[in-house]
């Protein structure tokens, strides 16, 4: 029963209008919805009325005021048929009651800490009320919501407050809120209960005032602070960048402790997973203040990247997806440091993307087919559509991508719009093809570029010749050639770019050559010096690129590159090619190479006073353990890995040790904590060399940890020192988790860092104290960050004890996916996806990933989440 995009029809149904009335109650909650329903004229005439519905329980329901007999519908596990409706506008009426109490999938409505919210995107609209659950149904919602004023004071939904007041004679109250705004079901919300809040005002750029809100649990105000702050900023960069204006008369934001994900868009009432917004200088660390700028971001953009134009089906996730997180990481480049950002962000797309597209669960940013749509919310759809839209921009320039994206606001707000829809506005706003351009999101894997480079003295030419390959995925054996935009620069001997003149006399426009072929040369003339060709700057585009650059030439880059990203790039491009190395003689019983190179490049760094703190703590950060397991591809050996990292930040310990030492006093704090991005790189830099020079627990650098933890006045330094502590020095280990955790023992979003760095330690005990984590009051299978804190650290950021090669690390997840499934589906589904790389591990530990699988497989009366995850992690390669 997969779902395909080929077989997409419109709806034969339309709805005008949606008035519900949710009598809130903790297990037995009421809505009465009334919808206001047409045929569609683009639909198949005299089609019945097929609503969604899921563990709904149907009280009664009325065509036109009339109550329906028996047989004038059906119901099924999924649907609610009205038979043979009259066609025309017509009335229905349909009483449903839920249990947000029991509701442990955390979709439709439910509770967090005794409030009630919702989550429906993707499908979650149909447990609350039966209706057509599909985005291109757009409805203009008023919502009434009645609870007893003492459990739920707050009761908010989209769009605008209407009136609000007591029910007479009883001990309950109401709320009216009204949306203009048509919008599909996913994009209701509704939140009732005892909450804080936090408010403040904003001006759009036309003088319009808008009601700022952020809602918390009693007694957590004061960190809600920093939220408002980024909400604010967003809300004039999205005036200023995009010419996007917000359109309701309030915008409010919800937090709440359990969610499923980071956050949700709903119109005018964001609803956020409390980690995103909740932040004190105790309590978060500089990374959880620039998560939340972002998401916070993330979230409002959507006003009108998903909700003014939304998608008309759920393949064209990325449409909104990738779009919102480009335009959030713009948004954070603008407020913080564009290149450092720049650099987490290529991070994150190879540490999370770039595995996806390698492994069993590799899909098209844009699926063609899929059976539980909830597994595609995946970095393919987020990060590399948000790449996608990079390259868009790389390709067509400042101007150009700002007229597309002006054509598009103009040409489709107020619609379900597809893929082809938006690359269309570009085509159009700038006259140009996009035809081989579009294969960007049909084709999934990870495009290989290989690159050489002939320097010829006599005819003072210098040639590029360029290979592209993109190797099969699932479902996808042949692939054709991609459109790669790949800025470079020639660097001469002096470290200054050469001029780029094409042998056709054109310059290379903006530094940017366009790649389309199988195989492609480029030649440059005048180049009367050998230049090093410093290739895909700034990362403009997500491939996975090898070239004939030497050692020698990528030492060069590290310290002379005009491009920042490609400096932190050349280094790190030394680091992993070293540690692949590495891992194979270790392998072999050979004496491991020497990282001289990287020394040198990383010294260079260090000493270099001109370069951003930040830029700087990036670079000395060598690549995680899975960035190398990734780079060798198939039998992989995570311990050897290990065990040669851990050699390389040694040596890198104890050769830069003056530079480290060095550069940790002088980043010494010189006021009170302050979360900007400047204080923050600060920190970052003393930080990252304290994790060096207490690499493999030397006891002087022992000693400045021990300093460290007991000094720190916030949790960036603290948490850093810790996890130090925890990672390099067993004896002061337990000591300072202890400490940890009876001063932040009440405080669950620190207790999580505390559980995700337990479980992430490299030693075979940890299986055995994440067990016994389990079993700790602080944790709980019901909260879906702690579950992800403990677990999904264990499974997806401990190479070692997760691929132990007893297998006892894959039972443990196994199991814990099994636990989970009964209660919460989703959280389960992503869990097991850690399994995606089981395919390139080396045979033993291959044989009980697979294992593993099968079991979890077998297991009968598994969610279509698992079942759908599983089912392809071991379909056949
Ligand atoms: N649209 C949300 C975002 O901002 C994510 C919601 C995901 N929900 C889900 N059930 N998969 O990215
Ligand atoms: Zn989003």
């Amino acid at each position: 029963q997969p779902v395909r995009l080929s077989d997409y029809r419109p709806p034969d149904w339309l709805v005008d209008t949606v008035h519900l009335d949710v009598r809130l109650h903790p297990t037995a909650t009421r809505i009465l919805a009334r919808l206001a329903l047409r045929p569609n004229p683009e639909g198949r005439e005299g089609s019945p009325i097929v609503l969604d519905g899921d563990e709904l329980s149907l009280k009664s329901i009325a065509l036109d005021g009339t109550p329906l007999a028996g047989s004038a519908y059906v119901t099924t596990a999924g649907t609610l048929t009205v038979l043979a409706p009259p066609q025309r506008a017509l009335t229905l009426e349909i009483e449903t009651v839920v249990d947000p109490s029991a509701n442990t999938k955390l979709m439709g409505l439910y509770r967090s800490s005794g409030a009630y919210c919702t989550q429906c995107e993707a499908e979650g609209f149909r447990r609350i009320t039966y209706f057509p659950d599909r985005p291109d149904v757009l409805a203009v919602y008023t919502t009434r919501i009645e609870a007893e004023r003492e459990e739920a004071p707050v009761l908010l939904a989209n769009g605008n407050p209407v009136e609000s007041g007591a029910v007479e004679g009883t001990s309950r109250h109401y709320a009216i809120w009204h949306d203009p705004w048509p919008k599909p079901s996913y994009l209701f919300a509704l939140v009732g209960g005892r909450l804080d809040r936090i408010t403040d005002h904003f001006v759009t750029a036309t003088g319009k005032k808008v009601e700022l809100g952020i809602y918390v649990e009693p007694g957590k105000t004061e960190r809600a602070g920093y939220a408002m702050d980024a909400l604010k900023r967003s809300m004039r960069w999205d005036e200023e960048v995009f010419g996007c204006e917000y359109d309701l008369d309030v915008f409010n934001i919800v937090a709440v402790a359990d969610f499923n994900m980071g956050a949700m868009e709903n119109k005018g009432l964001n609803i956020f997973n409390d980690k995103y917004v909740l932040a004190s200088p105790e309590t978060a660390t500089d990374a959880d203040y620039a998560n939340i700028e972002g998401i916070i971001a993330h979230e409002y953009f959507h006003n009108w990247t998903g909700n003014r134009i939304t998608c008309r089906d759920w393949f064209q996730l990325c449409l909104k997806e990738g779009l919102t997180v480009f335009r959030d990481q713009e948004f954070s480049s603008d407020q913080r440091s564009r290149p450092v950002k720049r650099i987490s962000d290529v991070r994150l797309l190879k540490g999370h993307q770039f595995p996806e597209d390698a492994g069993p669960l590799a899909h098209p940013v844009r699926p063609s087919t899929y059976r539980e749509i909830n597994n595609f919310y995946t970095a393919t759809v987020y990060e590399k559509g948000a790449e996608v839209v990079r390259m868009l921009k790389t390709l067509l320039g400042e101007e150009g991508f700002r007229a597309g994206m002006d054509l598009y606001f103009d040409r489709h707000d107020g619609d379900a719009a597809t893929v082809e829809d938006f690359l269309a506005c570009f085509a159009d706003a700038n006259g140009i093809d996009l035809t081989q351009f579009a294969l960007w999101y049909a084709q999934s894997g990870t495009p290989h570029l290989a690159v050489s480079g002939h320097w010829d003295a006599q005819a003072r030419t210098y040639r590029l010749d360029v290979v592209q390959t993109l190797p099969p995925t699932p479902g996808q054996p042949e692939k054709q050639p991609m459109v790669i935009p790949l800025a470079l620069g020639l660097v001469g001997p002096d470290g200054n770019d050469l001029p780029m003149r094409l042998d056709d006399g054109t310059n290379a426009e903006r530094g940017v050559l366009l790649v389309t072929r199988p195989r492609q040369s480029f030649v440059f003339r005048d180049v009367a010096e050998r230049p090093v060709a410093s290739l895909n700057r700034g990362f403009s585009a997500p491939v996975k690129l090898t070239s004939d650059l030497t050692t020698q030439d990528l030492v060069f880059l590290a310290r002379h590159d005009a491009d920042p990203f490609n400096r932190f790039d050349a280094a790190q491009t030394i680091a992993l090619a070293h540690l692949v190395e590495a891992t194979a003689a270790r392998r072999a019983g050979r004496d491991l190479p020497s990282p001289a190179a990287l020394v040198e490049a990383l010294g260079a760094t260090l000493s270099d006073a001109t370069l951003d703190p930040a830029f700087i703590a990036q670079a000395l950060s060598v690549p995680s353990e899975s960035d190398v397991a990734r780079e060798i591809a198939d039998d992989v050996d995570p311990d050897a890995i290990h065990d040669v990292r851990q050699a390389l930040r040694r040596a890198l310990s104890a050769a830069l040790r003056p530079a480290l030492e060095g550069a940790y006093d002088r980043h010494a704090p010189t006021g009170a904590y302050a979360p900007d991005a400047a204080s923050a790189g600060r920190r970052a830099l003393r930080n990252a060399c304290l994790d060096l020079l207490a690499a493999g627990g030397t006891a002087p650098g022992l000693a400045r940890a021990l300093a460290h933890f007991r000094d720190a006045d916030n949790m960036t330094d603290r948490f850093l020192a810790l996890s130090v502590l925890a990672h390099n020095a067993p004896d002061a280990r337990e000591e300072a988790l202890a400490a940890f955790y009876e001063r932040f023992r009440d405080d669950p979003l620190v207790v999580d860092k505390w559980l995700a760095l337990q479980a992430q330690i490299a030693e075979p005990g940890t299986l055995e104290r994440v067990r016994g984590l389990t079993g700790h009051p602080a944790f709980s299978w019901g909260n879906p960050n702690r579950v992800r804190s403990l677990v999904g650290s264990f499974a997806g950021a401990n190479q070692t004890q997760f691929n132990r090669a007893d297998g006892a690390g894959h039972d443990f997840v196994a199991d814990a996916v099994l636990e989970l499934d009964g209660r919460n589906p989703q959280v389960a589904a992503r869990l097991l996806a850690a399994f995606k790389s089981w395919r390139s591990l080396e045979p033993g530990r291959r044989a009980s990933a697979e294992r593993a699988l099968r079991r979890v497989a077998a297991k009968p009366g598994l969610s279509p989440d698992v079942v759908d995850i599983v089912s392809r992690s071991l379909e056949p390669a």
